[in-house]
């Protein structure tokens, strides 16, 4: 029997409890005064003063699954893996186990308990930095090859280099284990060892990866290997070895304890379950696409990208005001007014006008209740300020419209797009589909006028701060 998200996430905790781990709850999305980010968007967010060696009350064995909001993916979502809000099951050691109960732990969860076929895993590690002074991930690399050959597996190990140098290589014969540069294989809360924040605790991961097939590999990406986004292979879990910290000169330095920080997509997680890559298929996504299917009378297979769309942004904000975030023109708020915002126009896209929103927050509510609670205890204000969003946005979508009507005639220029923006709130993407539409001539350099606007318009608001 296949397992569905939920029961990979029951299973998932049952797993590290059995093993010694205190099961968590949640964080709240709107991350810490002082975090760097507008919202938790892992699950070692929270945790990391404990991760620089603060004592947890609740031990050194951690778990639980922490919603998670990644916008900087807002504008990869439409295709069949990116998300701007996502489950995150974690597991943490504090300086208590390291890499061999990690790696073969994890292993064992996916192909024992889920149920993967272990043939189809792929795994990374670092390949290390001469200069920053970190070794080669010969331990994690090593560890790998045994649990393979523990099931009948020859894993060979392959030096790859960075993304780019894996798509001119390619995978040879009998490799599944790959080493990554910093790009890939090197985790903190920014990007590479030169992007790792000063202070933050970081160190080399080894990632896991579901193999879908070679039917799912887009070509024009180059040859396939695990780190590639051709389709073929879906990062399932992310291991981080965290035992450094960026010191404030820029260097490195061991931290007191040696932590584990696993990170696994649980939709990812339940995609792979489906050996199917539509991470909108899974348990907690497809009812979403079924009831759009149902208000707009289309079907999910001509109307992906939109429907994809809402789903995911409608779950999104539904978890935000949950969490107290309310729709405004600023941080928080504007990411939220943002979401919402393109969630009405995508459905409007599939036809469905009044409403769309409110009408399909039951199926998210009946899909979370259980397991958290406070979902559905906040269902009337979760309605209520989608309802009231939806009003306000519709007044501004007629307004817009009427005045690009009255200009469209004589041609549509970016700075007119740009104006329709400033002054109604009117998307620019939804200008120019209107645009196309009614036959107007639409000024070849828009974007360009577009975004000078924009730039206008930035340098006012700095210099009013
Ligand atoms: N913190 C790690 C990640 O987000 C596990 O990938």
């Amino acid at each position: 029997m296949l397992m569905d998200a939920r029961q990979i996430r029951t299973a998932y905790f049952q797993y590290f409890q059995e093993r010694g781990h205190a099961l968590l709850p949640r964080a709240s999305l709107i991350s810490k005064e002082g975090d760097g980010t507008l919202f938790t968007g892992s699950g070692m967010q929270p945790l990391m003063p404990y991760l620089l060696g603060a004592p947890h009350p609740a031990g050194t064995k951690l778990t639980n699954s922490q919603p998670a909001v990644r916008v900087q993916d807002i504008d990869e979502v439409g295709d069949n893996r990116h998300t701007t809000f996502f489950e995150m099951l974690g597991n943490w050691s504090l300086g208590d186990y390291y890499k061999e109960e990690q790696i073969r732990w994890f292993f064992d969860f996916l192909t024992r308990i889920v149920g993967l076929d272990p043939c189809r895993l792929y795994v990374t590690a670092f390949a290390g930095d001469e200069q920053a002074g970190i070794p080669r991930d010969e331990e994690a690399a090593q560890i790998w090859q045994r649990v393979f050959a523990e099931h009948a597996i020859d894993a060979q190990i392959a030096v790859v280099g960075s993304q780019a140098d894996g798509d001119v290589r390619g995978i040879r014969s009998g490799e599944r284990i790959f080493f990554y540069g910093d790009g890939e294989n090197w985790w903190s809360r920014g990007r590479g060892l030169a992007g790792t924040p000063l202070r933050d605790p970081c160190g080399p991961d080894s990632e896991v990866f579901y193999d879908f097939g070679p039917e799912h590999h887009d070509p024009s990406y180059g040859l396939p290997h695990p780190a590639s986004e051709s389709g073929r292979f879906m990062e399932i879990g992310n291991q981080v070895f965290m035992q450094y910290q960026r010191r404030r000169d820029g260097s490195f330095a061991p931290l007191a304890h040696r932590n584990v920080d696993f990170g696994g997509g649980l939709e990812r997680i339940a995609a792979a379950a489906n050996n199917n890559p539509d991470v909108f298929l899974v348990s907690l996504l497809r009812p979403i696409i079924e009831h759009l299917e149902n208000l707009s009378g289309r079907s999910y297979r001509q109307c992906m990208a939109s429907m994809r769309i809402v789903a995911d942004h409608l779950r999104a904000s539904v978890f935000m005001i949950v969490d107290g975030v309310r729709p405004t023109n600023k941080d928080r708020g504007y990411v939220l007014r943002r979401l919402i915002r393109r969630a009405i126009i995508y459905a409007q896209d599939l036809d469905i006008r009044e409403y769309s929103l409110p009408a399909t927050v039951p199926v998210v509510i009946s899909l979370y209740a259980r397991d958290y609670p406070e979902v559905s205890e906040n269902s009337e204000t979760i309605v209520r300020v989608l309802e009231k969003e939806e009003r306000v946005f519709r007044q501004t979508l007629r307004r817009g419209l009427r005045e690009l009507h009255r200009r469209g005639p004589a041609g549509v220029t970016g700075e007119d797009i740009f104006t329709l923006y400033d002054t109604f709130g009117f998307p620019s993407e939804l200008a120019v589909e209107e645009v196309l539409k009614h036959g107007y001539e639409l000024s070849s350099d828009w974007r360009e006028e577009f975004e000078r606007g924009m730039h206008k318009q930035r340098a006012r608001s700095r210099s009013t701060l």
